[in-house]
């Protein structure tokens, strides 16, 4: 199983390293535009592999796509990341050119490749892959939903004061601070809602909290986070190597799901060897409806800024 993850910035080499200390890829190839950055990084985790116990071997390079060739999942962390006050939708104008460019570098040398995209805005390069490349709508996905979702059960958790691993929840919509649709309904502790616990303010505090989960981190770090970015790629690309049909929310192009058309957003899908091995189109409250159509539009609005 060969792996390449475009871009060796933090959530790139983030991800690199979580899929390499998982141990279930054979090649790990991080790439970047930067000189020697690639090669750095990369030589940099080869040195954890004695330490931490893994046998993937990471490789660096420096724009050289042929090193990619054979790929079965591709990363597309590149473009730049947004500092304190951004939105995501702020970064679209750069960051179309680089991953329409990067995508079709990819397909060229690898092109039964699956790709994950995590250049933000993200629903909105995840739509862009979709309509220039000629990739099958299964192979495209978009990471978002994955990352948000982990977020709402740290917030969950934190407000139960519980054990993550007694929380099951999960964030659909797009991956922006207006769009998250965290379906609270659904979420539960040990399979009981989490309504039993928590009041009603108190849970619409923690979808508040989930929203803005990354514009907080972006306040407090000075550039947008990588560890939870870095581990929820890792759990697609896991998934997908080693065929485990997870269910994540990821940003797939719809036709007809959840009453929406020609659009990236996230919903729950299970993850395969196949890459998306099935849409669960689950029923959605009236409330939840109406937060998942006003986040389509925001999507659709992001979506209409690009030149394709
Ligand atoms: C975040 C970025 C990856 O939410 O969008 O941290």
């Amino acid at each position: 199983m060969k792996v390449t993850v475009v871009g060796a910035g933090a959530v790139g080499a983030s991800c690199a390293e979580y899929i390499a200390i998982k141990n279930f890829a054979s090649e790990v190839v991080l790439l970047d535009i930067k000189e020697g950055y690639a090669e750095g990084k990369a030589m940099d985790l080869m040195q954890t592999a004695s330490l931490n116990g893994f046998d993937t071997k990471i490789t660096g390079s420096t724009s050289d796509y042929s090193k990619t060739a054979g790929s079965d999942i591709a990363v597309i962390t590149s473009g730049i990341p947004r500092k304190p006050g951004m939105t995501r939708e702020e970064l679209i104008g750069i960051n179309a050119g680089i991953v329409k460019t990067v995508s079709s570098n990819l397909i060229e040398h690898s092109p039964n490749v699956i790709l994950i995209v995590v250049s933000n805005p993200m629903d909105a390069m995840t739509y862009l892959v979709h309509k220039t490349t000629n990739l099958p709508k299964h192979k495209i996905i978009g990471m978002g939903g994955a990352l948000d979702s982990a977020r709402f059960k740290y917030r969950l958790a934190e407000a139960m004061e519980a054990p993550i691993s007694d929380i099951d929840g999960m964030v659909i919509g797009g991956h922006s601070d207006k769009g998250m649709v965290p379906l609270i309904s659904h979420a539960t502790r040990n399979s009981i809602r989490v309504s039993e616990f928590l009041s009603e303010d108190r849970l619409n505090q923690v979808a508040e909290d989930t929203k803005v989960g990354g514009a907080t981190l972006t306040k407090l770090l000075g550039t947008s986070a990588w560890y939870a970015p870095g581990a929820a790629v890792s759990g697609l690309v896991q998934a997908i190597a080693c065929d485990q049909k997870k269910m994540f929310t990821c940003s797939i192009y719809l036709e007809g799901e959840y009453g929406l058309n020609d659009i990236c957003i996230g919903v729950p899908v299970i993850l395969g060897k196949n890459g998306i091995e099935r849409i669960v189109d689950i029923p959605l409250s009236d409330a939840e409806k109406a937060k998942m159509q006003e986040s389509a539009e925001g999507v659709t609005k992001t979506n209409s800024l690009l030149e394709l």
